[in-house]
């Protein structure tokens, strides 16, 4: 195909939107120079096109029908930044249809729907490329697609919602308990109104599902993905964290369990302090992958946010625009072939933190100890401390069990007459 302009079609013109229109409009000379053709915005479709925009764009532009954009014949390359699962799987098909390769940001999008778009592209041999769905400005998606794609990837752990990230370095580094964390991160703009998506792990959820479906050459549904948000972190679980040397973080894990089985997983963790991933504070994010020939390979960096998440999308239209010019679109589809059982979360294994109230007096370390004797589960450490004359929290750390055995010893623990609550188990990822 020879072009010497290359015509976007842009759907919204919100945060990511905007920050994809200010990277064009920075960088233009030289992202022009690189692909070997202008790059026009031709249409941008909003819900309101009477709001004010956070970036200059000529009015003309904009338009409240996104099929407008779509259906235009001199559109080149439509771009998805709507969110969300309808209309946007819509648009995007009928783009597709329309022989038109799309670049998206849309995690829910991809995790949830990923298999019909891929499939389609796929068909119509077309570019489909979702950087920014995954770690904002981070690369990963292109990454794990073409540099890593000699490995067998055997593990992927990451810290991959901004939102809980500072949350919790709130919490730790500030003594604040979940909900003034939380109102604080609202306030700098880190946390919708509705934060539910993230605080309860839904957002990691979704992009740990487009993560391992890459790592394993495997469909993972998010529905398969095991999810336990941020909520039930107390400050007293952080000061506990501190005293032992871990940090708590939000981890999203995908890990390769055998040919045929892998576990994917977001929860809470406790990290010792030299983990990699102990040290990401404030609203950054950081994703490790293993590969069997490179080893552990770690990416950071703002994982949210206009800018960021525009400086991926504008990569992606560039290789897109490269592939349009040299006729090449379609080269890397889908690599999702084989078939993986997602192993559930009951029979993952790793060790655990469990803190409890109980009344002080002789042996109750012993009978606690009794229970998880019973169901297998050896102690590496317990701390003590009095809380009053007549009660004390007491906190253990296991070695490796199986969280089915854990579950059930800690059932059964809460029903000791010495016990008071078992108030909080967290996974802890060495
Ligand atoms: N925000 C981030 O930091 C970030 C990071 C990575 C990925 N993402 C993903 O990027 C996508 C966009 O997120 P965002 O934060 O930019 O959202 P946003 O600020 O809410 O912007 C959405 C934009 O889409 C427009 N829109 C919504 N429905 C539409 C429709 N049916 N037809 C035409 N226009 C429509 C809205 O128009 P109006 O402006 O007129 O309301 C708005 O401009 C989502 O998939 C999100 O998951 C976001």
């Amino acid at each position: 195909m020879s072009k010497e302009v290359i015509q976007l079609g842009i759907l919204g013109l919100g945060v990511v939107g905007s920050g994809t229109v200010e990277v064009l409009r920075r960088n233009r000379d030289s992202i022009e120079r690189k692909i070997g053709a202008r790059l026009e915005i031709r249409r941008i479709a909003v819900r309101d096109i009477h709001k004010p925009r956070r970036v200059p764009v000529d009015r003309s532009l904009l338009t409240n029908n996104a099929y407008e954009v779509i259906d235009d014949p001199q559109v080149d390359i439509v771009v998805e930044l709507i969110g969300g699962v309808h209309p946007a799987k819509e648009y995007v098909l009928r783009a597709l249809e329309n022989g038109k390769p799309v670049v998206s940001a849309n995690k829910e999008l991809l995790a949830k729907e990923g298999a019909d778009i891929m499939m389609a592209a796929g068909k119509c041999q077309l570019d489909f490329a979702f950087e920014g769905s995954v770690g904002g400005g981070i690369p990963i998606i292109q990454p794990m697609k073409n540099a890593l794609a000699g490995n067998r990837i055997e593990r992927v752990m990451g810290i991959v919602n901004g939102t809980t990230n500072y949350i919790l370095t709130k919490m730790a580094e500030e003594g604040s308990d979940f909900d003034h964390a939380l109102k604080e991160a609202q306030a700098q703009g880190y946390a919708e109104a509705d934060p539910s998506a993230d605080v309860n792990g839904h957002d990691a959820q979704y992009k740990i599902a487009i993560l391992a479906s890459i790592a394993f050459t495997a469909r993972v549904k998010v529905d398969d993905v095991y999810c336990e948000g941020i909520t039930k972190i107390t400050r007293a679980d952080m000061e506990w964290a501190q005293r032992l040397g871990y940090a708590v973080k939000l981890v999203a894990i995908a890990q390769e369990v055998s040919a045929k089985a892998v576990q994917v997983r977001v929860h809470p963790a406790l990290l010792p302090l030299s983990h990699p991933l102990a040290s990401v504070r404030d609203v950054y994010n950081a994703i490790m992958v293993r590969g069997d020939a490179v080893g552990d390979v770690m990416f950071y960096g703002r994982g949210a946010g206009s800018l960021p998440t525009g400086s991926a999308v504008v990569g992606d239209i560039i290789d897109v625009s490269r592939n349009l010019l040299f006729g090449s679109t379609g080269r890397v589809g889908c690599t999702c072939f084989d078939q993986r059982y997602v192993v559930p979360i009951e029979q993952i294994e790793t060790s655990y933190y469990v803190r409890m109230r109980v009344q002080d007096r002789p042996n109750v370390l012993a009978q606690v100890a009794g229970v998880f004797g019973i169901h297998n589960i050896s102690i590496s450490s317990v701390v003590q401390r009095q809380v009053n004359p007549q009660e004390a929290e007491i906190v253990w750390i296991t070695h490796r069990a199986q969280e089915g055995a854990i579950r059930h010893a800690t059932a059964e623990i809460r029903r000791l007459p010495v016990v008071m609550d078992v108030c909080n188990t967290i996974r802890v990822e060495e």
